[in-house]
């Protein structure tokens, strides 16, 4: 069995509600409900959002050194375009991170084509939508 952590940032809880041009009409919780089914049995998966950054850190602290977590797949919203603190933190633990974008962020505004956190991510999923996150657990899985 696998063990991994979605982390949802800033503005994610509104999955379904916002900007569904862009990010869909489905919410997390549908989401989740689909990939905990979908990965009966050879996934755990458990989940945390936040809209502050600092708690976003502090969750990273947690499960970060938790050595039965296989990896954590991490959409950090509008922070991954400012936060050097989440690139610090991500650096800072031992458990593998995989950054997740629902939409492709290299085809919208050019201050979102630069990620403070890719380069110490294992690696980069986006403009997927929802189904990033799917991705984002299979690259995990792999490892
Ligand atoms: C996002 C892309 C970010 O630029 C944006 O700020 C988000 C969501 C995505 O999943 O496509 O909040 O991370």
């Amino acid at each position: 069995m696998k063990r991994i952590l979605i982390i949802n940032g800033p503005n994610l809880n509104l999955l379904g509600r916002r900007e569904p041009g862009i990010y869909g009409s489905a919410d997390m919780e549908s989401c989740l409900a689909a990939l905990r089914l979908r990965y009966q049995g050879s996934v755990e998966i458990s989940y945390f959002q936040s809209n502050h950054e600092g708690a976003i850190i502090d969750k990273l602290h947690e499960v970060g050194f938790d050595t039965e977590l296989d990896g954590i797949v991490l959409n950090a919203g509008a922070y991954t375009h400012t936060s050097l603190a989440i690139a610090d933190a991500i650096a800072a633990i031992k458990v593998a991170v995989v950054e997740v974008h629902i939409s492709n962020v290299h085809s919208r505004e050019e201050i979102r084509h630069r990620s403070m956190i890719s380069g110490v991510c294992k690696g980069v999923v986006a403009g997927f939508g929802l189904d990033s996150y799917r991705l984002g657990i299979e690259a995990i899985a792999a490892l």
